[in-house]
């Protein structure tokens, strides 16, 4: 959570803090500030609320500064208010941090018996008074950092700029992602690559304990004893059009209409159709290949927790591979049993939510493989797994993940089948089918998102509804939760995903006329019980709303409003079931006025525990 960004070159600095931190805002928007030197003294802006309230204040001539820093801020200690936002001063220096400083009580004390005044409720604050009083002491600005970092517990990325020294800029993190920009005279730090990609695709991953010196010039990396670390530049191949709206209204719409090109790419280099398989690269799968597994534990939260619910339908059936899943921000508090024969895999898309990543480092901890499937390149979780599956959805900047959760799906389809073959369970001719299916699913989509008129319509009709229930039986209850997860998140409507079968146990109480109920059916072994729920909702008045596969010719008779998805193999059906579910939020959201892409109370990247 928060995002932060800093700047060292030639061009206005001003403009690229704010481009920059645009790209960032997913990670928090209810405060912004920048810092930037002006004819020689440290200018602060900062502004409650959006970006849009920042740039208000900003100078309309830019200033002459050779670099800045800025930051836009979900709020952890101290609520949204100017004082609270960042960057934050104490002497001649500046800084912006993203995470949390846990003794940061004991530590302020420290401080203020020293003489210290604070001026804000933030833990960040601390940081710079720390840094300032080891600077104050002597020595140059990174020792002072250095010094700082060994007194603070926590989770932290942080960069400064000083007056005395606006030449350079340094950077440091523990536990909160950070990558340099490499340009050519120039040099960019940010919490994330859409923050500089429009300008180099040239980037350093920063590890935990590692500090970086940027000047125009260049970029050194030491470690926290100061020793120089020889790091690799990597060439990014996003391209900066994919973080851009595109002609879209959202970046959530572009990113529903994105997937069935994520998915290609997902699916592109890893099948051998003919063969019936999954290849998979030696860093994309954990130790010896002819190894087996007993048992998958899979890991994530909100919506990448989902994703692992529909894994566990993938491994047991495709793969015949016992899996158990929980939550990452449960797995590691009750000290879970993991033996021999266990692989851990965590499911994230920007690969840094704190608590998946502690479950990994759990894992790790009890000498556990662990495997991730992650979309940003790079990120902590990916790093620090034993091997990595890289999910190819491009930069998702909407908040509410939307590519991310199909393409997850895409990935752990290609492990089932990569199991199911490995372990004698899957025939070539059954993989070779499933392949073919896959390979069949963009086109799907696109027939589903040929029709979003229809959910447009269907949107209207309901939006004013305060209460929503949907309901999915097997492999589509994972799904019923996801598109309940999307209706509340972007719409604030309250919605409840449940396995059909569970509804006379509790939900079926809350039903009436004001109720709609939202029905995901295939035309499977459960679909005459569904039926049976779908009458036990009309009969208490309720509404439904049901998605259905083509060639359903019952629930039309039944349902208020009906919506068709294209046939398809049941193990996929999640994945084109989702994308109606999100589309209905999506139109909900919107013709309720909401903020779609930067929902409130939200962050797309949840640093914090
Ligand atoms: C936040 C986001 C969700 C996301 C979850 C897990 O809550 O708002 O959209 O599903 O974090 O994020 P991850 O990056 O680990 O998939």
């Amino acid at each position: 959570m928060c995002g932060i960004m800093g700047y060292i070159g030639q061009r206005n600095v001003v403009s690229v803090l704010v481009e920059g931190l645009r790209r960032l805002e997913y990670r928090g928007y209810d405060s912004a500030g920048i810092a930037y030197l002006s004819k020689g003294e440290i200018e602060v802006k900062r502004s409650v609320g959006k970006l849009s309230s920042l740039e208000s204040i900003l100078p309309t001539i830019p200033p002459v500064s050779p670099a800045g820093i800025g930051h836009t801020r979900w709020a952890t200690h101290g609520k949204p208010s100017e004082e609270n936002a960042h960057p934050h001063r104490a002497g001649s220096l500046v800084m912006v941090h993203n995470g949390i400083i846990e003794n940061y009580l004991s530590l302020k004390k420290t401080l203020q018996d020293e003489g210290r005044e604070f001026t804000s409720d933030t833990d960040s604050e601390v940081i710079i008074h720390l840094i300032d009083s080891f600077y104050q002491k002597g020595g140059s600005l990174e020792k002072a950092v250095q010094r700082a970092t060994e007194k603070m517990h926590g989770s932290y990325a942080i960069c400064v700029l000083s007056e005395k020294d606006p030449n350079r800029l340094i950077a440091v993190r523990s536990g909160c992602p950070l990558v340099i920009g490499v340009g050519k005279d120039e040099q960019f730090v940010a919490s994330d690559i859409p923050a500089f990609l429009s300008h180099t695709r040239q980037v350093i991953f920063l590890e935990d304990n590692e500090i970086a010196l940027l000047s125009s010039e260049g970029v050194e990396v030491h470690d926290l004893k100061g020793a120089r670390l020889a790091k690799e530049v990597q060439q990014i191949s996003w391209d900066p059009v994919m973080a851009e709206k595109g002609g879209y209204r959202h970046f959530l719409q572009k990113e529903i209409h994105e997937q069935p090109r994520a998915i290609v790419d997902t699916i592109r280099g890893r099948v051998a159709q003919e063969a019936g398989n999954v290849i998979l690269g030696a860093s994309e799968w954990v130790g010896d290949p002819a190894k087996d597994y007993k048992r998958a534990v899979l890991v994530g939260c909100g919506t990448s927790w989902h994703a692992a619910l529909v894994g566990k339908f993938l491994f047991e059936q495709i793969a015949g591979l016992s899996v158990e899943v929980d939550i990452a921000s449960e797995f590691r508090y009750r000290d879970p049993l993991l033996s021999e024969g266990d692989l851990v895999i965590g499911i994230s898309q920007s690969g840094e939510t704190a608590d998946t990543l502690a479950a990994m480092r759990e894992a790790r901890s009890k000498k556990t493989p662990t495997l991730s499937i992650c979309n940003v390149v790079g990120s902590s979780i990916s790093r620090e797994t034993d091997a990595v599956f890289y999910t190819h959805a491009g930069p998702e900047i909407s908040v509410a993940s939307t590519k991310a959760f199909t393409t997850q799906l895409t990935a752990l389809t290609l492990l089932a089948i990569f199991l199911g073959r490995k372990r004698g369970r899957l025939s070539k001719k059954a993989g070779e089918a499933l392949i073919h299916q896959l390979i069949l699913l963009p086109n799907k989509i696109e027939e589903i998102l040929a029709h979003e008129k229809r959910i447009k319509t269907i949107a209207k009709h309901f939006f004013r509804y305060r209460d929503f229930l949907y309901l999915g039986r097997g492999i589509l209850y994972p799904v019923a939760l996801e598109g309940a997860l999307k209706l509340k998140e972007i719409s604030y409507i309250h919605a409840e995903g449940y396995p059909a079968g569970e509804m006379k146990h509790g939900p079926i109480a809350l039903i009436d006329e004001n109720m709609p109920v939202v029905v995901l059916a295939l035309k499977d072994k459960v679909y005459e019980k569904m039926i049976s729920n779908v009458m036990e909702v009309k009969a208490r008045g309720g509404i439904i709303i049901a998605f259905a596969e083509e060639g359903d010719n019952d629930l039309p008779g039944l349902a208020d409003e009906i919506f068709f998805i294209p046939k398809i193999a049941s193990v996929l059906s999640p994945i084109l079931m989702t994308i109606p579910l999100q589309l209905l939020a999506y139109y909900i959201a919107f013709t309720r006025g909401s903020d779609v892409d930067q929902p409130r109370n939200l962050a797309k990247s949840v640093t914090v525990e």
